[in-house]
């Protein structure tokens, strides 16, 4: 299955994506984990160490020269089956296995920014950014898990069809809402119509509803636990409220897998 989070910057998208992917890894899945925020913190979110991240895809110049000027030719559709294994480093659990259960790997592989800012031509990068994302999420038949930018606009229309879900992040704030309800409205212009809302370190009221915002949402409550440690810790695993946030996971797959139980629907505070 493959998963997208979106939504205004500061929100949670990350936290989310990597609490995600801990479980899905702790549940015995292999899980790919593609960092396609410019910010480039799903590693450090994740636990890893910043001399422990993988370079991102472009500033890997050797790469994007032999791949889109392949021949001298600008080449649009470049070969990309083995990125995934030459770009990513494995993650280490941020917890242990469920029990009686074999953990999975998780992988990243982080995009990177494309900008003009090192001389190259942005437009080279961004082409190789977006075909290997195609690649990741039609070809590989395991979890991906992909955190966006605020927007969905990586996803081009070919890639968002094979995306399964769209998680979309926010605050408990009128102005993340506006946002994600404008990511909604994007995503099922592109045809990416199984969206959840989550709303989170949500500590009760009721969301506006706004034309585009996903109807069904989980809320996510605010983690003293996280709130108390990440001054001087990067990471988001590992925490004292993890049982807690285990069965919120469990419910957004379910519910994004089509397999949600009715009575469970609403929020968990
Ligand atoms: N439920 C929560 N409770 C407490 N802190 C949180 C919670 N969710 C996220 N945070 C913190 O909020 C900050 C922003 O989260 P992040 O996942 O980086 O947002 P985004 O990826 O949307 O920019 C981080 O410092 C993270 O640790
Ligand atoms: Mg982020």
């Amino acid at each position: 299955m493959k998963i997208a989070f979106a939504g205004k910057g500061g929100v949670g998208k990350t936290s989310l994506c990597a609490w995600v992917a801990d479980w899905l890894a702790r549940s015995g899945r292999n899980v790919w984990l593609v960092d396609a925020d410019t910010a480039l913190s799903l590693g450090q979110a994740s636990g890893l160490g910043a001399d422990a991240l993988p370079e991102p895809l472009v500033r890997r110049g050797d790469l994007v020269r032999e791949r889109i000027h392949e021949g001298g030719f600008l080449n649009l559709n470049p070969e990309v089956g083995d990125l995934p294994e030459e770009l990513a480093v494995d993650v280490p659990l941020g917890g242990e296995p469920l029990p009686g259960v074999t953990a999975g790997r998780k992988r990243l592989i982080v995009m990177g920014a494309v900008t003009n800012a090192g001389g190259g031509c942005a437009c080279d990068a961004n082409a190789l950014l977006k075909a290997l994302l195609a690649h990741i999420v039609m070809d590989r038949d395991e979890w991906v898990l992909v955190d966006l930018e605020a927007g969905v606009e990586h996803l081009g229309r070919g890639t968002a069809a094979h995306v399964d879900g769209l998680v979309v992040v926010s605050e408990p704030s009128m102005r993340s809402l506006m946002t994600g309800a404008e990511v909604g409205r994007m995503a099922a212009d592109l045809g990416l119509e199984n969206q959840v809302l989550v709303l989170n370190r949500h500590a009760g009221g009721e969301p506006p509803r706004l034309d585009g915002l996903p109807e069904w949402r989980l809320s996510v409550p605010p983690f003293e636990g996280l709130a108390g440690r990440q001054m001087t810790d990067a990471s988001v695993l590992g925490l004292p409220e993890s049982g807690l946030l285990d069965g919120l996971v469990r419910t957004l797959l379910d519910r994004l897998a089509g397999r949600v139980n009715r009575s469970n629907e609403q929020a968990i505070l």
